[in-house]
């Protein structure tokens, strides 16, 4: 029950405070427990919201699990309430602000010290995955540390959520950047909750050793397609350790990334580790006036709202963001030339083959790649005019969307040039196309939206 008083806002033995934060899902704020004076975090959840995108079940699951959640690097959940409009959860308070604060502050951790917050993320994100709980979006600002310096994981298990709303009910997140997604979550495959939760507490220890981000770029296309292909610089400077670690975890295949077990057993992660220890008590989570269920489900009417966010969803929801580099066409540089091209991945290939085979070049495909060489006759050395050697590489942004990155190997420049922009301009999305891709994109988003509007009514 909330009401005003003379302190501020009541919610039933709670005075809540000063807001904490805007995280996807709502507003968190600070409580004090009147009679305690204990300090508190509620997560103000709107109920409206949740019937409206068909999240209020899923929302039920995901707060039942989060009561199970007892461990000394995860935020704990002490309490539920709901009144006809909220859904309160009131929270384990963390007062050390953000991970990436700290981070802020020094630029970079040590590995001494780095190594003891990784171990903390990972106790909490495996205590959570043994739980049957995936975070599915782990993120910095998801990491919070207490007084102590200690780790504590909030928001797990609430990736189902909705992700925030607009007024324009266009859908929007806080964060929009997929810095931190695993490539499988991108590209919507389908995917292991555990591995993807692993590649992200991966990007978090990039952060933590080095004050850089792994995968960046301002054209989202290029942040995509690093993602993708694993494409990130590790530091030499980092110990071998740290170097392997690393390497094996931002692996942008799940199959052949490190899982729990290997992390746990690994030589650098091991180090002075102590594994903490789950909580034993038996504090019962008070759910007050046990107004969930939220509403009744129909079963005929299941429209569910999506769980996880993919690559085109994500770009639904970065209205925000620059988009007009994802569509841009880079200059050719010396090397590497990229542009983005709505045709299939099997016409692309048969396209390119045409149009450099037209140019008097050969052509070897393999292992999703062409290879195309320009070899003339009397030509004594690799890089003489008229010898060529180029890479093609697709990379798939979202189904009707499509990267393709031309590599130079050795060879001509001024004929690889003329080979890129007959390449782009046959093949690119040009100007006029790319307003289009971005209005369907926007249309579909709105589809998107509105059929879950719809679903609502
Ligand atoms: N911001 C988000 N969750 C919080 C929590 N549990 N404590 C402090 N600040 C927060």
């Amino acid at each position: 029950m909330v009401r005003e008083g003379g302190g501020g806002m009541r919610l039933g033995k709670y005075e809540i405070g000063r807001t904490l934060g805007e995280g996807n899902f709502g507003k968190v704020k600070f409580a004090r427990h009147v009679e305690s004076g204990q300090a508190f975090a509620v997560k103000i959840l709107d109920r409206k919201r949740i019937l409206e995108l068909k999240a209020d079940d899923q929302i039920k699951r995901e707060i039942e699990t989060l009561k199970l959640l007892k461990h000394p690097n995860v935020v704990r959940l002490h309490e539920v309430s709901a009144s006809k409009t909220k859904i309160y959860m009131v929270l384990e308070y963390v007062n050390g602000g953000e991970l990436f604060g700290k981070i802020d502050l020094k630029g970079k951790l040590s590995e001494q010290e780095g190594r003891k917050l990784f171990q903390q993320l990972i106790d909490a994100v495996s205590y959570c995955h043994e739980k049957g709980v995936y975070h599915r979006d782990l993120k910095p600002e998801n990491v919070l540390v207490d007084a102590k310096g200690n780790i504590k994981l909030s928001d797990f298990g609430l990736s189902a959520l909705p992700q925030h709303l607009g007024n324009d009910k266009l859908l929007h997140t806080t964060c929009g950047s997929p810095n931190y997604i695993a490539p499988e979550v991108l590209a919507n495959r389908g995917y292991d909750g555990s591995m993807s939760d692993i590649w992200s507490s991966g990007v978090i220890l990039y952060v933590i050793l080095t004050g850089n981000l792994p995968f960046d770029d301002r054209n989202l296309a290029v942040l995509y397609q690093k993602i993708f292909k694993g494409d990130s610089k590790i530091p030499k400077w980092l110990s071998p350790g740290a170097q392997d670690i690393l390497k094996r975890i931002l692996d942008p295949n799940p199959s052949t990334r490190i899982n729990m077990a290997g992390m746990k057993s690994h030589d650098w992660f091991k180090q002075d580790y102590i594994p903490a220890v789950p909580y034993d008590d038996d504090e019962d989570i008070n759910i007050a006036d046990a107004a969930l269920p939220i509403k009744e489900h129909d079963e005929a009417d299941d429209h569910r709202a999506p769980s996880h966010i993919n690559a085109f969803q994500l770009i639904g929801m970065s209205s925000y963001l620059d988009l007009s580099g994802f569509f841009e066409k880079e200059e050719a540089s010396e090397r590497k030339i990229r542009f983005t091209s709505s045709y299939s991945p099997k016409d692309l290939f048969e396209k390119i083959e045409g149009i450099v085979t037209e140019m008097g070049f050969q052509v070897q495909r393999g292992n999703g790649k062409l290879k195309v060489k320009l070899h003339l006759k009397g030509s004594a050395s690799l890089n003489c005019p008229g010898s060529l050697s180029v890479a093609a590489e697709l990379f798939e942004i979202s189904p009707s969307l499509y990267v393709v990155e031309l590599r130079k190997s050795y060879g001509d420049s001024s004929l690889y040039r003329q080979m890129c922009a007959k390449l782009s301009d046959n093949l690119g999305i040009c100007k006029s196309q790319q307003l289009l891709m971005t209005q369907s994109l926007m249309t579909e988003a709105c589809k998107f939206t509105s059929e879950m509007t719809h679903a609502a009514l």
